[in-house]
């Protein structure tokens, strides 16, 4: 089965509730009728409700099944408020301008607080809002969970070659979100991004932590920056299956692994591949798309209490159902 295909099953299994900021771009109302449709999540609309039924009525889409609720209008409106003035205190935030905040058309701020309140289980957005804005929302409503500073993300990258991974899927980060993680960001990113190779895939990961060199190969502080992190990583998870500083034809190559890397336990077969950068994941995920032909699923956001999840502005209707799809299972935990 696909990827995709058992992560909607998943989803099936244990409904959960998902808020789609974004009303106003009619994608996501063709998008909250399929997953209605097809039992993925219970879907909540932010928006006038007027202004949406209308949308929706000359589109001809149904939203029957689906909640529309308007933030500025909501019995919730002044505890959210209160509640994000206690969160965001230290950095001077008031009842005034929390309420302007919460009650902003893009309604990504209102979502985040839904969804750290418990009154949704998760946020799909990004259709209409930039990543920068849908992450710093996240951040500043939903917050980290406990113990993880730094929030990430990954992709699937499904391969048109089995003998790949974990039959041609491999995990990459990260690719979206830190564009220069230290050690301990690092670290932090290869045990987020393998827990989460165990979550949907079921399967150990085996991490390969990337560089230019192998074992040593060459020196450089860019070299440090990644053995420091295995070394974090190793704290944090003593039980995580991970090898660096390896060159990616050596995390993925068997012949090459055992020449560089000989009695690896990752070399040859990595599934996770984590990038020093955001440079080099970014450009590595579009090379492999792009050119090798895979199919990316992601960027897949991870290490926030709850789970929010960007889309990109260029998605279609049915991205935004298979990431909320992805952010439903998520949300399962
Ligand atoms: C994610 C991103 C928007 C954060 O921007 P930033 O300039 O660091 O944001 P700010 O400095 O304004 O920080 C906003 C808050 O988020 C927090 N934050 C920033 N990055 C964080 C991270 N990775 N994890 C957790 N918190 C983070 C900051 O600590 C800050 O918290 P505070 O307001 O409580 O002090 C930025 O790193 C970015 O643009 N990344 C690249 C995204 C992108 O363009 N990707 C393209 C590929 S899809």
């Amino acid at each position: 089965m696909h990827l995709i295909d058992q992560i909607k099953a998943k989803a099936k299994s244990n409904l959960r509730t998902i808020v789609l900021p974004e009303s106003y771009d009619e994608r996501m109302l063709y998008a909250a009728q399929k997953i209605t449709e097809q039992g993925l999540a219970k879907i909540i609309i932010l928006g006038d409700p007027a202004v949406i039924q209308a949308a929706a009525t000359a589109m001809g889409v149904s939203l029957t099944g689906v909640e529309l609720l308007e933030p500025k209008s909501s019995p919730k409106l002044r505890e959210y408020v209160d509640a994000f003035v206690e969160l965001r205190k230290a950095k001077g935030m008031t009842p005034d301008q929390a309420e302007k905040i919460l009650t902003s058309p893009d309604n990504l701020y209102y979502a985040g607080m839904m969804v750290r309140r418990g009154d949704a289980a998760g946020q799909v957005a990004g259709a209409t809002g930039t990543t920068g804005n849908v992450l710093k929302a996240a951040f500043q409503t939903v917050g980290p969970a406990p113990g993880i500073k730094t929030v990430s993300s990954y992709f699937f990258m499904i391969t048109k070659n089995p003998a790949f991974g974990e039959k041609g899927i491999i995990l990459f980060a990260d690719c979206a979100v830190n564009p220069n993680p230290d050690a301990q960001a690092l670290a932090e990113i290869a045990v987020a991004t393998a827990r989460n190779c165990k979550a949907f895939l079921d399967v150990e990961a085996r991490v390969a932590m990337l560089s230019f060199s192998t074992r040593g190969s060459s020196s450089h502080p860019d070299i440090n920056k990644v053995t420091q992190a295995m070394a974090i990583a190793r704290r944090i998870d003593p039980t995580i299956i991970m090898d660096g500083e390896l060159q990616a034809d050596a995390a993925l190559l068997p012949s090459v692994g055992d020449k560089k890397a000989p009695g690896s336990p990752v070399a040859g077969k990595a599934n996770v591949l984590i990038f020093p950068d955001l440079d080099a994941a970014n450009i590595g995920y579009k090379l492999v798309e792009r050119v090798a032909g895979a199919e990316a699923v992601g960027p897949i956001i991870q290490g926030l209490a709850k789970p929010v999840n960007d889309l990109s502005r260029g998605c279609s209707v049915e991205d935004i159902v298979n990431v909320t799809a992805i952010t439903a299972v998520q949300a399962q935990g």
